[in-house]
């Protein structure tokens, strides 16, 4: 008997889902629930898949999206705790595991969450073998040093979203100390996304006015307006709104977004990104850090040499050494 869907509707052929923009999300916390709206909403991709231990949380959060697809462009989202829905994912975001707690510094977790992505990396490369690996967690270039090596992939292939949220924070300072809008505020924070993170003062420029130009203390000790404050704040950031509400996830939803988009439409675009610097800036030790990178659908394809001056430098090595004194701690 002819259903009323068949009534309706005359197969042509049946679709076939190419997984040509299909992004799956590990962890269905405040960070990785951030970054599926962020990505949704902004219509980065039509296919997203969610993956988590907890099978009733990761349903709630599916069906919650899933019932927002009229206002959305019909976007597929799915959810399984079982990584065999993520075949095929032209790009993976890892935002599982613990989270800082008040007070406690990203390197806290480094343990705890390696033993998390022992069990989640190989999974993910086991379904996508072309995938890109795009690392959220905590703390991000470690653990970005940590699924590289785990998964297997190429360099290119697995990324941290590193300082692109730090440089983000960073222009939003600028754009209210200038007023001037934060698109229009160009710095980069590179190095940890973290505590030593790399403020590069040397480039801070508005309409290519290199503020250094105007006052060459910027950024130093000597600076008698303190614009060096900007990156204290820039550091405190994620602390200061653990303490008031518990967690960060907005503005690292955006960032992955804008990162996600930048792979998935191959756009060329460049981020400060964590990716493995050996060889760069003189740095020798095996590590990921951010440096301002080309985004494409390869992942990394270049990294910008950005002329460093010699205390900048100085911090980046300080950020390496301390990135490989932890891996070397780390059992895996
Ligand atoms: N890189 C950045 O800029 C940045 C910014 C904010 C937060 N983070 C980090 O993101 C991570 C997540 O933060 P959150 O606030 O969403 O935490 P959360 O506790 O809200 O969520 C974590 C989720 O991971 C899930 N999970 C745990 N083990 C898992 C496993 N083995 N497989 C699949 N899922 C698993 C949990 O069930 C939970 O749903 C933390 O490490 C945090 O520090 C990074």
């Amino acid at each position: 008997m002819a259903t009323l869907k068949n009534q309706l509707l005359t197969t042509v052929t049946e679709p076939v889902s190419i997984g040509r923009n299909k992004i799956t999300i590990v962890g269905v916390g405040q960070v990785g629930m951030a970054c599926a709206f962020s990505i949704l909403t902004n219509h980065v991709s039509s296919d997203v898949v969610l993956i988590d231990v907890m099978a009733d949380k990761l349903k709630g959060e599916m069906l919650d999206l899933q019932h927002g697809s009229a206002f959305m462009k019909n976007a597929k989202v799915n959810a399984s705790t079982d990584y065999s829905v993520t075949a095929n994912s032209s790009l993976c975001i890892v935002t599982a595991g613990a989270r800082q707690r008040e007070g406690e510094t990203r390197l806290d977790l480094v343990q705890r969450n390696t033993d998390i992505f022992k069990g989640i990396i190989p999974q993910l490369v086991k379904y996508s073998p072309n995938t890109i690996l795009l690392i959220v967690s905590n703390p991000v270039d470690i653990l970005t040093y940590v699924a590289w090596k785990l998964s297997g992939l190429p360099k290119n292939k697995v990324i941290g979203s590193g300082t692109n949220l730090d440089s983000a924070r960073f222009r939003f300072l600028l754009s209210q100390k200038l007023n001037v809008a934060p698109t229009s505020c160009h710095g980069w924070i590179i190095g940890e996304h973290g505590d030593t993170s790399v403020p590069v003062w040397s480039g801070v420029n508005v309409a290519g006015v290199r503020l250094r130009d105007l006052n060459e203390h910027v950024g130093t000790d000597k600076d008698k307006e303190h614009w060096n404050e900007l990156h204290k704040q820039v550091i405190q950031s994620a602390y200061e709104v653990i303490k008031l509400k518990g967690y960060t996830s907005w503005a690292i939803g955006l960032s992955v977004s804008q990162l996600a988009s930048a792979i998935l439409r191959n756009s060329n675009q460049v981020h400060a990104v964590s990716t493995l610097v050996t060889g760069h800036h003189g740095i020798n030790e095996e590590v990921f850090l951010s440096l301002p990178c080309t985004l494409g659908e390869d992942g990394v394809t270049h990294i910008v040499q950005q002329k460093l001056t010699n205390d900048e430098l100085a911090l980046l090595h300080k950020s390496s050494a301390m990135m490989h004194e932890v891996q070397n701690s780390l059992k895996f």
